[in-house]
C-alpha cells in the first residue's frame, strides 16, 4: 500500500525525514512526496504515520550526493522529493555507488537539469536583487530592502551570498516565497509576502521608512501584521533586460574608475565594493545605489548572466549565447561578427572552418590564440533556414546579418568584455564588429586598417580594422583569395607589432 510522508519543504526536512524512512527499510515505490504547506492539511486530511520495518542497515552515503540533493530541494518541481529519496535508495539499498556519475541514467540526468534551473534562478537574484535605501539604524547601519521574485525556492540557499556581500548594511530581501533578513549578526527569515498588495515604489518605500526601525529587528518581526497595514509592492526590479545590462556595465566601467582612484585616496575605503561606492559618493559621479549588484564582478559571472539574455530577439532561435573566451588579461582583442551554426552549437566563438582559418592567419601574423582574447560583436547567432532563401533547400541555417537594434542590445556585453580584459588593442573581424566598434556606417573594404579619430565606445587603445575570414573564404578566385589573405595577415601584424 502506498504510503505518504509529508514534510516541510526544506531540505532538512526532507533529509530527516529521508534518513528515516531509508533506516526503515521504506522502498520509493511505496511512498508518496507531499509539502506540507497552507491548508494542505484539510486537503489530505489525517496523514497516516509511516511505518518503520526497522533494520540492521549500515549504510554510507556518497558525499557527493548533498550538495547535489540540497540543490535539487529548491526546485519548485512537486516530484523532487521523490526523486531525491530514489536516488537515495539506489545509493544505498540499490547499491548503485556509481550512480552519481553515470550522466545518462534518466534520475541523475533529471536531478542534475533541476539543479542547473535552481542554480541559474539563483544566479539571475544575485544578479539583479536591487536594493532601495530605506533608512538608517540607531547605531548608523544604512538599512535596505528588496522585492524579487524567483522561480525555485532559493531565498534561504542564496541568502549567505548577500549576507557575505552586503555584509555591512541592514538588508531585507523580500519574496513572495520567504523573505531574508540581515542585521549585521544574524541571518533571519521570515514567511512570504504578496506581490499582488503592492502599492507603488515610492510609497513602498515611504511605508518602509516609517516602519523599518521597529520591524526590522528579526526578533521583532511580525511580517503578518505588518503586512496587514503596509502591503508590499510588486516593484519591477528588471524594468528592461537591455537597459539593466547598459546600466551594469556602466556601473562596473565606473567601478573601475573607483577603484583607480581609491589606489590615490588618502583614507581607506570599504572593502565591501557597494560600500566603497558610498564611501566615494562625493568624488564620483552619481551612482544608483542599486547597481553594484546588478553588475557581475567577473567575466564568468558575466557569462553565466549573458546565458540568460534576452535583450535581443536573438536568442530565441538560437542555440545558446556564445560569450568571448581566452586569455582573461589578453593585450589583444578579437572581435567578430556573431558566432556562426558550429559556434552556436559548440558555445564557443571561432571554431568552425572561419576560426581555424583565423587560426592559421593569427599564427602567420605572429600572434598566438591562446593569448588572445577572442569574442563577438553580437553573442547569439542570427539565422534564416536555407528554404527562406531563393533556390535554397534542406535543413541548413544560413548566416543572417544582426541589425542595427541586435547590434546595440549586445554591445554592454562587449564593453563589458573590454573593461574586464583591458586590452591595448582591439582588432575588429569584418563590417558589424566595426560598425558596433568603431562608427555605423563604417565599410572595412574602403577604410581599414588602424583606426584614428573617436571610436564608438571610447576605446582609449588602438583598433586595427580588418576584414572577416568568412569574406576571404567566400572568395572563389584562388588568386584573389591569396591575395586577399596576404592583406588581411598584414593587418593582423598590426596589432602584432603593436604589442612589441
Ligand atoms: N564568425 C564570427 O564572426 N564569429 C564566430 O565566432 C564564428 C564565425
Amino acid at each position: 500500500m502506498l504510503e505518504t510522508v509529508e514534510i516541510e519543504p526544506t531540505f532538512a526536512s526532507w533529509r530527516v525525514k529521508a534518513r528515516e524512512l531509508l533506516e526503515g527499510g521504506v522502498s520509493p515505490e511505496d511512498l508518496i512526496w507531499r509539502d506540507r504547506s497552507c491548508g494542505q492539511e484539510d486537503l489530505f486530511g489525517e496523514v497516516a504515520p509511516v511505518p518503520m520495518r526497522v533494520r540492521e542497515l549500515n549504510f554510507t552515503v556518497p558525499k557527493a550526493f548533498f550538495p547535489l540533493a540540497e540543490t535539487v530541494a529548491c526546485h519548485s518541481a512537486e516530484n523532487r522529493w521523490a526523486l531525491l529519496y530514489r536516488i537515495l535508495w539506489r545509493l544505498t539499498h540499490g547499491k548503485e555507488r556509481q550512480l552519481l556519475f553515470v550522466s545518462t541514467d534518466d534520475d541523475i540526468r533529471r536531478a542534475s537539469y533541476l539543479a542547473k534551473e535552481v542554480r541559474r534562478d539563483c544566479h539571475k537574484m544575485r544578479a539583479f536583487v536591487r536594493f532601495r535605501k530605506v533608512g538608517e539604524s540607531e547605531s548608523g547601519r544604512e538599512q535596505f530592502v528588496s522585492w524579487f521574485e524567483p522561480m525555485h525556492h532559493i531565498v534561504r540557499y542564496n541568502a549567505p551570498f548577500f549576507q557575505k556581500r552586503f555584509t555591512g548594511m541592514d538588508w531585507s530581501i523580500l519574496t513572495p516565497d520567504e523573505c531574508a533578513h540581515w542585521d549585521g549578526e544574524i541571518l533571519s527569515f521570515s514567511e512570504g509576502v504578496s506581490p499582488q498588495e503592492a502599492p507603488n515604489g515610492d510609497a513602498l518605500e515611504e511605508l518602509w521608512r516609517s516602519y523599518y526601525k521597529s520591524i526590522f529587528n528579526p526578533s521583532r518581526l511580525k511580517l503578518k501584521a505588518m503586512q496587514a497595514e503596509m502591503p508590499v509592492k510588486y516593484w519591477k526590479n528588471l524594468p528592461e533586460a537591455s537597459l539593466i545590462q547598459e546600466l551594469a556595465v556602466k556601473a562596473s566601467i565606473r567601478r573601475d574608475r573607483m577603484m583607480e582612484r581609491e589606489t590615490k585616496a588618502p583614507t581607506p575605503a570599504p572593502k565591501n565594493l557597494y560600500l566603497q561606492r558610498l564611501h566615494h559618493q562625493n568624488t564620483v559621479p552619481a551612482v544608483r545605489e542599486t547597481d553594484a549588484v546588478s553588475m557581475p564582478e567577473t567575466l564568468e559571472e558575466m557569462r553565466e548572466l549573458a546565458s540568460c539574455c534576452r535583450a535581443c530577439p536573438l536568442w530565441d532561435r538560437a542555440t545558446q549565447t556564445v560569450f568571448g573566451e581566452g586569455n582573461p588579461d589578453a593585450e589583444v582583442m578579437i572581435i567578430g561578427e556573431q558566432p556562426g551554426d558550429q559556434e552556436d552549437l559548440a558555445g564557443h566563438p571561432f571554431v568552425g572552418p572561419a576560426g581555424q582559418f583565423l587560426n592559421e592567419a593569427l599564427r602567420e601574423a605572429g600572434l598566438d590564440r591562446k593569448a588572445l582574447y577572442v569574442t563577438n560583436a553580437v553573442k547569439h547567432f542570427k539565422w534564416k533556414p536555407a528554404g527562406a532563401i531563393k533556390g535554397g533547400r534542406g535543413p541548413r541555417r544560413l548566416h543572417d546579418k544582426a541589425n542595427r537594434a541586435e547590434r546595440k542590445a549586445c554591445r554592454p556585453w562587449l564593453l563589458g568584455e573590454i573593461a574586464r580584459v583591458k586590452p591595448r588593442v582591439l582588432v575588429t573581424l569584418g563590417n558589424t564588429a566595426a560598425e558596433s566598434v568603431i562608427r555605423p556606417g563604417y565599410r572595412i573594404l574602403k577604410e581599414r586598417g588602424e583606426v584614428t579619430g573617436p571610436n564608438e565606445i571610447g576605446f582609449e587603445g588602438r583598433i586595427i580594422a580588418t576584414v572577416h575570414p568568412s569574406y576571404l573564404l567566400r572568395l572563389r578566385d584562388g588568386d584573389e583569395r591569396n591575395a586577399a589573405r596576404e592583406r588581411w595577415i598584414e593587418d593582423l601584424k598590426i596589432a602584432a607589432d603593436a604589442l612589441g
